[in-house]
């Protein structure tokens, strides 16, 4: 897949998409490893995505799928996902190969290799994970698939963490173990990594959950990014993680895996998201 001889054609499509940080991070990563290559935002009609994905393949090389098309861009690489893809029914990276659409999730790979950065890889670890939704489905089995000792679903409204876990389960059914659900008032013991998947943090509102127990060196992580900390992370302080940090790295983590699947190369995060971290701001 590597093309360092012609300026390949990439992107990012979404709905809305002006938001995007994509084309200056896919960019970064291009001048660090020598590749020549465009990206641009796509923004795509609610109800015209197929097509703008057929009319972008024409000559593209590569897309990035961004809310909210995610799970229609599973639908449309359905012949060809990854196990990833297939874990998180959600697709954010398509590219086309012998004449047929692959699809990967990348997002959970990028929380991953986050959460090694700060120092707390997830392996052995035991990790309370907030939310159901489409966040949070992405991250599920790349965190068991990293090793963790336990890893705990609390969701609002509980049943949908009992069908995410079993959703995972009947496809990886040695996860059973290391897997559990329940409401958001179930997460008795303590914590290693506490992880926001909720979608609170976009309103500055906390997810109606009492504190969770912190542990010795525990991190909260909120998937979500803004230039302060988010209620979340300030809730989290308060109730003695260790550490408190926002999504940005996750974000170019799951670009940065995006990038080696189409160029075969994994490019250096740590100067991009520096980068990045002085525009958004600090947390
Ligand atoms: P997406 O697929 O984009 O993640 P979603 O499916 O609407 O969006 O999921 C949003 C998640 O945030 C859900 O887990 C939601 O909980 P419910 O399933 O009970 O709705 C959660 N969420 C949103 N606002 C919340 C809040 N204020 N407190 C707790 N959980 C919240």
């Amino acid at each position: 897949m590597s093309d360092t001889t012609s300026a390949g054609r990439y992107g990012v499509i979404g709905n809305p998409i002006k938001h995007s940080r994509s084309p200056e991070i896919h960019e970064q990563f291009a001048r660090q490893c020598g590749i020549a290559l465009s990206y641009e935002r796509i923004l795509a009609p609610e109800d015209g995505f197929a097509a703008a994905v057929g009319e972008f393949f024409a000559d593209g090389k590569g897309l990035n799928v961004t809310l909210p098309f995610k799970e229609q861009a599973f639908e449309l690489a359905a012949k060809r996902l990854t196990r990833r893809a297939r874990m998180a029914g959600a697709v954010n990276t398509l590219w086309m190969k012998d004449g047929e659409l692959h699809g990967c999730n990348t997002d959970g790979v990028g929380l991953c290799s986050d959460l090694r950065r700060l120092g707390h890889d997830p392996a052995d670890m035991r990790i309370l994970l907030i939310g159901a939704g489409g966040a949070s489905r992405g991250v599920v089995f790349p965190l068991l698939e990293a090793g963790c000792e336990l890893l705990h679903v609390i969701n609002r409204t509980s049943s949908k963490a009992h069908d995410l876990r079993e959703h995972v389960v009947a496809l990886e059914p040695d996860a059973s173990r290391r897997l559990s659900a329940g409401g958001l008032d179930d997460h008795s013991g303590d914590w290693d990594i506490v992880i926001n998947a909720t979608s609170a943090s976009l309103q500055q509102t906390l997810p109606e959950l009492p504190d969770a127990r912190y542990r010795k060196n525990s991190l909260a992580y909120d998937m979500f990014y803004a230039g302060e900390p988010t209620a979340f992370m300030l809730a989290a302080e308060r109730a003695g993680a260790d550490q408190v940090m926002d999504g940005l790295g996750m974000l170019v983590g799951q670009a940065a895996a995006s990038f080696a699947i189409w160029h075969g190369v994994e490019p250096e995060v740590e100067p991009v998201l520096a980068a990045l971290r002085s525009q958004v701001g600090q947390v």
